[in-house]
């Protein structure tokens, strides 16, 4: 799969089944992004087998080759360098990433997470927000900055947690959001439409004060 669009590489630990949406929504026609790299730490991750489906080139590195956090992202690094990308799309990938790569990358690294951030950064946040009763949840497009899951976000896909009860629910629910939103937002950035500055957000030449927010049933 290949056009003249933002060259892009999705990193991934798992499923996949973000990559997924945005491979389906690439074959569909009218994306910027060209999906150049699936990049994974675990050689298992399902996400691979969808990227060789849709024939993505795919590379591999495991962490647990190496000692510290930045030795492993150099190599990553230097691994995606070899394809270069124009932007990094964090689709479930389990790693924090070294401020040494947030830097190498600075502007150009997107993460989704599931929660609206603020709220809810780091795991479990579905059976989290059960627990505390919330009426809303939903997921959030952002920046990486150095500080996990708290770079300036972009746009967040909101539902009502009602009538669901169970987080594995929760869970497929938001990740149709995510699957809706995630394309979307790294799009205007393969559009040249969106990017990052001195840690605001600029869509459209305008600074966003605060992320975007799309209901979903
Ligand atoms: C998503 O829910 C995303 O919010 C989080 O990791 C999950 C990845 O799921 N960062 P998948 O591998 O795309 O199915």
């Amino acid at each position: 799969m290949s056009n003249a669009g933002c060259k892009t590489a999705i990193l991934i630990s798992g499923s996949g089944t973000n990559l997924q949406s945005f491979i389906d929504r690439s074959a569909d026609g009218g994306m910027a992004l060209d999906l150049s790299l699936v990049f994974s730490n675990r050689p298992e991750a399902y996400g691979l087998t969808r990227a060789k489906n849709a024939a993505i080139d795919t590379a591999c590195i495991e962490h647990e080759d190496f000692e510290s956090r930045e030795q492993f992202d150099r190599a990553v690094a230097a691994k995606l360098d070899e394809w270069k990308p124009e932007l990094l799309v964090l689709a479930g990938f389990m790693r924090i990433l070294s401020p040494w790569f947030v830097g190498h990358y600075e502007g150009r690294i997107l993460n989704i997470h599931p929660a609206l951030l603020p709220a809810y950064t780091g795991l479990n946040t579905h059976e989290r927000v059960l627990e505390a009763g919330d009426e809303f949840h939903g997921s959030t497009v952002h920046f990486v900055t150095e500080e996990l899951d708290g770079g300036p976000r972009i746009l967040q896909g909101r539902i009502k947690v009602a009538p669901t009860t169970d987080p594995q629910e929760l869970m497929a629910r938001v990740q149709e959001v995510e699957h809706e939103i995630y394309p979307i937002a790294a799009d205007w950035f393969a559009q040249g439409r969106l990017s990052c500055r001195d840690g605001d957000v600029l869509l459209d030449n305008e600074r966003l004060a605060g992320p975007i927010v799309q209901d979903f049933a």
